[in-house]
């Protein structure tokens, strides 16, 4: 294969040239330094959106930190006890410290992931009939996830759509949706991603504070946000802000945080106690327990205590990588790869590529759906095309990325299409099964790629992607089956 453009050098010369914001002397080094697995296997990471990658520093800070000391179950006043509590209590100020937190307004819940932290404030939110759950249509499926528990407790449950084709949320609508007369003395949530995780669509910031005016409580998703942008929590103060580690700097996985206002903490009412979650329980009367107060009254259990100091080392990793020239090297090449994208054609002068969502950098992240087309405008299936990019090395992802929102509009699927995949509400139907179904009676294809930078992306990454997807110019889908 080789891409049309020229060579990889000349190429990477005219990107330098236009993008002086792109520090190469810096991700070169650290591509030697923390991540030189990528080029000794070969491997082309696209799917940073689906977990970050951890630098080789990380993993053996931690190492050596577990091979220093005895570290035993928090919760005790024993020196091995006593060793890992320190070291959970440091990983939670460096959280706070890191999003730029006070520890008078934040608190930080360590949860299994940003799934685990929505679940938290979703089972504990005080929703009741009259209060509102709302929701952007570009949600993770872990916050659509919620209105399960808003349903139940009787609250309404309203969606702002995002418009075909550049999948952002109307600001007007949203103002119109927080403006909405709720009921004195109800709990409403807002619920939006910072950052789509299908689009790479960012949302204002600016929308938690004109929520608050309007006596709402934001949950503002960062999960997709975090890994390439600098939040600042001391400048937007959203209520509920859930992420997950392992995106932010791949390792440690199994560990995600709740990041709360402490008003907003003490707000929510857990659906039970447990081990750890109490200062104190009896037996003797079913009614007696008194709920730890802050972070330690959501702690289900035993935290994982020897994971979460590698959370502390992953923040100073990124600290030490620079999240602003994290973001503004993915940013540039984001920039040069949505120009190539758009502007590749087949011989007939049909596009190669459909992007879904912003085809500019503005208010975008380094997130990219798209599909492949051939020259008669056929939809290249996109699991062939990912098992291709597989032999290849490249690693990107396809399917519906737990959007179903962006998904449904990118690919502009009808209310009474998607019926036709909840006719029989108790035999689950797959997301493949439900594809099939659309597809077959209405010709349209509700599949998708995403690629997706991070940390460690350079160039040659970029590079690798346009050389793959130029293999397809000229070819029929039938020939690439
Ligand atoms: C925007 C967003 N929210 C929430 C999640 C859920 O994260 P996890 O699967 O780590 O719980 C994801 C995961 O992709 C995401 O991208």
């Amino acid at each position: 294969m080789g891409y049309s453009k020229g060579d990889m050098h000349t190429a990477y010369h005219e990107f330098l040239s236009g993008h002086p914001e792109y520090d190469a002397e810096a991700i070169d080094t650290l591509r030697t330094t923390e991540y030189s697995r990528l080029g000794e296997c070969g491997a082309v990471y696209l799917d940073y959106t689906g977990a970050g990658l951890y630098g080789r520093s990380q993993v053996e800070s931690h190492r050596e930190l577990l091979d220093r000391g005895v570290f035993g179950n928090p919760h005790s006043h024993n020196p091995s006890s006593l060793a890992a509590t320190a070291l959970v209590e440091r990983a939670r100020e460096a959280v706070l410290a890191y999003f730029n937190a006070s520890p008078d307004e934040y608190d930080v819940v360590f949860t299994s992931n940003a799934s685990g932290a929505l679940k938290l404030v979703g089972e504990a939110y005080p929703f009741g009939p009259g209060s509102v759950y709302l929701l952007a249509y570009d949600n993770h499926n872990s916050v659509n996830g919620i209105r399960e528990f808003a349903r139940r407790a009787g609250a309404n449950v309203i969606y702002v759509p995002v418009r075909h084709p550049d999948l952002r949320l109307d600001a007007d609508l949203v103002d119109h949706a927080l403006d909405r007369p709720a009921r004195s003395g109800r709990s409403n949530l807002f619920a939006y991603p910072a950052q789509s995780n299908f689009s790479g669509v960012q949302h204002p910031l600016e929308w938690v504070e004109r929520a608050h005016a309007r006596g709402w409580d934001v949950i503002l998703d960062a999960a997709a946000y975090a890994p390439t942008n600098r939040l600042d929590l001391s400048a937007v103060r959203p209520d509920y802000v859930p992420v997950s580690f392992y995106k932010m700097f791949g390792y440690p996985t199994g560990i995600g945080a709740l990041i709360a206002r402490r008003e907003a903490l003490a707000k929510l009412t857990r659906p039970w106690f447990a081990g750890g979650t109490i200062t104190l329980a009896s037996v003797q009367d079913e009614g007696w327990h008194h709920l730890a107060p802050g972070h330690a009254g959501f702690e289900d259990g035993t935290v994982d205590f020897l994971g979460i100091p590698a959370v502390t080392i992953g923040l100073e990793h990124v600290e030490r990588v620079g999240i602003e020239s994290v973001h503004a090297r993915v940013m540039a090449l984001t920039g040069w790869l949505l120009a190539e994208m758009t502007s590749l054609t087949h011989s007939n002068g049909a596009p190669m590529v459909r992007v879904f969502g912003p085809v500019s950098t503005e208010d975008r992240g380094a997130t990219i759906a798209f599909y492949l087309l051939d020259p008669t405008g056929a939809v290249y299936d996109v699991r062939r095309v990912e098992r291709l990019a597989g032999e290849h090395g490249i690693s990107v992802r396809t399917g519906c990325f737990c959007n179903p929102g962006d998904g449904e509009v990118a690919h502009q699927i009808t209310h009474d299409e998607m019926a036709s995949c909840f006719v029989e509400p108790h035999i689950p139907v797959t997301l493949e099964d439900c594809q099939l179904i659309i597809s077959d009676a209405t010709g349209k294809v509700p599949n998708t790629i995403r690629l997706s930078l991070g940390i460690a992306s350079d160039f040659s990454d970029v590079w690798a992607f346009m050389r793959f997807a130029e293999w397809f110019r000229n070819r029929p889908v039938a020939e690439t089956r």
